[in-house]
């Protein structure tokens, strides 16, 4: 990267380019490493093909010209086992574009199946981002579920169109795992899918427009979710570094891959048969070995060169990769295959395109013989190389031949048809050329980065039109304009239940002098609740969000919050959802003064009303996007996709300026839930209602012994919230 390039303003620290007026597009990629050089792909499943392609889409994108910036989030470690450049907040990847890096959780590196509990705060993290830079993205996109998660709150706090990437699936997942006969039990313990397959499905429901790859990822794949609508998804496959990815010149030098492999093969130029892949018993090498050892005039003919990974000690791998490479060995013996063989035990990330160019140059043959092939990215680099591919008949592979015209599709179950299509593959000169010839002509004309992002910007520049920044209404002399923290309170069960206590808590605040600004939030309409809190004579808010996080007003003159209102508006058709709702029984319109413009509330009869699941999969399949919020096993709320009492508690505090540290919330029941979690400082009282134990032991959620305004105080207490000089 040319950093010399990259100016940085004082400010923050963030390089940026005089490009003015440019979209500013956010990417999220949570788990794995990133870095701007040398990415450490395959140090472990998490880092691997995905941390590749955010990287180089980030790059590609800030190259646009209509691109003025690009931060790519992830997540923030700290290890002395790593790159301290991962722990790094920001680093540049190219002008214009940063790789921001967000705490989110432990310190330490965590596997993405471990990271559900702490998405939330990464979403609070980038929102302070946000705040810090002044700057609302035009475009949030996110990469796999956990991502997905992430962007679904924050673009709709931030009012911005969210595009998501799947990279792989949940449900793909667990199917292929219930196949192979592992127990769904263990399915669960391992891979969390259920958090996984749900977050996707949110993503889904919240997402402008998905990204695929290959036509077979949104016919197979994609059509497994309930909010499968296929028209909302782009098929845009990746590109290929053609930088890096040439075919071979006369320029080219012996590289140090080629000593390598000298050390293994009698004849090195032979035509060489390439394979390129982690040693996964899915990548199928075993059935490649088979296939060359069987045959003996391939044997004759042509080299066998298997890259599988890189390994120290075989024996001290774990359990899968050890024995895909010990099958490798043992094979490799039994055909006695030394000297036409090659299986380097190391590699860099620069030997790699030249491993493919000096495939090319022997006029060999690149083959992935994987059992599936969802997309096939080595494809693309050995087809950019002038090398001939053979591969899986699966969804990538068939778009790449179809569009590139470079090669042949086989069985990979079939080792002699195999054998036979490499050596035909080798066999005649004139083919040979045409498909290196075609693959070169194919990749630069439907895979390149530049063209993917042209695409991608066309696809996305009309979601964000539809999509402006909502009106922001402004209210005069607002304590919230001034004071340093909020105090939000739910009211049944948590304000009010104790008089006495109630009257402390005023008087505590009366003490504060304006630095801490009071809210409220509930279930209850408006009216009620300025009725309710009369009776109790509770302290005047300074904000209301009321009808579960529906409807949000400040000050004395009860100013709407019009911005809040159009927020709400997306994606909502309550009269679908009224018809929808007549299927089930157990469940009573409450009231008609309930019914508001962007809720819709039951009262439930527990024994006779379906699970809150089926409701949600069975609203989704009629492609009903909404929010379910079930409290005190008596109500049910359905709200819009992107309205609770949680993101209207952070709406209040991005719009105010209140960092989430400032702000203390405190609730008791199942409405509460999503304004507890994240980065805010909860306090449950002890009477709360049974749905919101599983809270207990979460960061940041405190769960007091004493009950309603006592409960609260004792939560203020615990945080310090209201000691006057509360470190900031
Ligand atoms: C309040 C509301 C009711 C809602 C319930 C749970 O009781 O009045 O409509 O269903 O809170 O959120
Ligand atoms: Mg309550």
């Amino acid at each position: 990267m040319i950093s010399s390039f990259i100016k940085t303003s004082k400010k923050n620290g963030i390089s940026s380019l005089p490009k003015k007026h440019g979209l500013y597009i956010q990417l999220i990629s949570i788990h794995g490493l990133m870095r701007a050089h040398n990415l450490e792909l395959g140090r472990d499943a998490d880092t691997g093909g995905q941390i590749k392609y955010v990287i180089e889409l980030a790059i590609a994108l800030g190259k646009h010209p209509d691109v003025e910036r690009v931060d790519l989030l992830t997540r923030q470690v700290f290890s002395n086992k790593l790159d301290p450049i991962y722990a790094e907040p920001i680093e540049p990847l190219a002008p214009g574009v940063n790789i921001v890096r967000l705490a989110c959780g432990p310190k330490r590196y965590l596997r993405k199946e471990v990271l559900w509990p702490h998405l939330d705060s990464f979403s609070d993290a980038a929102l302070q981002h946000v705040k810090k830079i002044g700057r609302i993205p035009d475009l949030i996109h996110s990469h796999y579920a956990d991502a997905g998660y992430v962007a679904s709150s924050i673009s709709s706090l931030l009012s911005a169109p969210m595009v998501h990437t799947g990279h792989s699936l949940g449900r793909v997942k667990r199917e292929r795992l219930l196949e192979k006969g592992i127990r769904s039990r263990n399915i669960e313990t391992q891979y969390a899918l259920t958090q996984r397959i749900e977050a996707e499905e949110m993503a889904l429901d919240n997402a402008a427009a998905i990204i695929a790859s290959t036509k077979q990822e949104v016919e197979e794949q994609y059509e497994l979710y309930d909010n499968y609508t296929p028209k909302r998804i782009s098929v845009i496959p990746p590109g290929v570094d053609l930088t890096r990815f040439s075919p071979p010149s006369s320029h080219n030098k012996r590289t140090k891959i080629a000593a390598t492999l000298a050390r293994f093969l009698k004849d090195p130029d032979k035509p060489m048969v390439l394979s390129i892949s982690r040693a996964d018993p899915r990548k199928n090498i075993a059935t490649l070995i088979k296939a060359f050892g069987e045959n003996k005039r391939l044997r004759e003919k042509a080299n066998l060169v298997i890259v599988a990974g890189e390994r120290d000690d075989i024996m001290t791998m774990e359990k899968t990769s050890r024995r895909v490479l010990q099958e490798m060995l043992f094979l490799i013996d039994y055909y006695d295959l030394h000297g036409s063989i090659a299986y380097p035990k190391k590699h860099r990330a620069d030997d790699v395109p030249d491993l493919y160019r000096l495939a090319a140059k022997t006029k060999g043959v690149f083959i992935n013989p994987a059992l599936t092939e969802p997309f096939g990215l080595t494809l693309l680099e050995a087809a950019a190389s002038g090398l001939p591919i053979i591969a899986p008949n699966d969804g990538g592979p068939r778009d790449i031949l179809r569009h590139c015209k470079n090669g042949v599709v086989i069985d990979p179950l079939d080792s002699k048809k195999m054998s036979a299509q490499i050596l035909k593959a080798i066999s005649r000169p004139d083919v040979w050329q045409q498909w290196s010839v075609n693959g070169m002509a194919g990749v630069k004309q439907h895979y390149t980065w530049q063209g993917h992002v042209d695409s991608y910007i066309h696809m996305v520049k009309n979601k964000i039109n539809k999509h402006q920044q909502a009106t922001r209404t402004v209210v005069a002399k607002s304590k919230l304009a001034t004071a340093e923290r909020l105090l939000i309170c739910d009211i049944d069960n948590t304000l009010i239940g104790d008089k006495a206590a109630l009257s402390q808590l005023t008087s505590q605040f009366e003490k504060m002098d304006g630095k801490v600004a009071f809210g409220i939030a509930t279930g209850r309409t408006i009216q009620s609740t300025l009725r309710e809190l009369k009776k109790w004579d509770a302290p005047i808010p300074d904000v209301y969000i009321t009808s579960v996080g529906s409807e949000i007003r400040y000050g004395m003159r009860l100013t709407e919050d019009l911005g809040w209102q159009q927020h709400n508006d997306y994606r909502w058709r309550p009269n679908e959802v009224y018809e929808a709702m007549r299927e089930f029984s157990g469940l009573k319109l409450q009231h008609s003064g309930e019914q508001r413009r962007h809720k819709i509330s039951f009262n439930v009869d527990p024994k006779k009303a379906p699970k809150i699941k089926e409701i949600r999969q069975f609203l989704r399949q009629r492609d009903i996007h909404v929010k379910l919020i079930y409290s005190h096993e008596a109500y049910l709320d359905i709200l819009p996709i992107r309205t609770s009492k949680g993101t209207a508690v952070r709406h209040v505090a991005m719009k105010w300026g209140f960092p989430l540290d400032q702000v203390l919330v405190a609730g008791d029941s199942g409405n509460d839930e999503e304004m507890l979690s994240g980065n805010t400082l909860g306090v449950v009282v002890g009477n709360h209602s049974p749905e919101l134990a599983k809270l207990r032991g979460r960061e940041l959620i405190y769960f007091a012994e004493d009950e309603y305004a006592k409960g609260v105080l004792e939560g203020i207490k615990h945080y310090g919230f209201l000691n006057k000089n509360r470190a900031q």
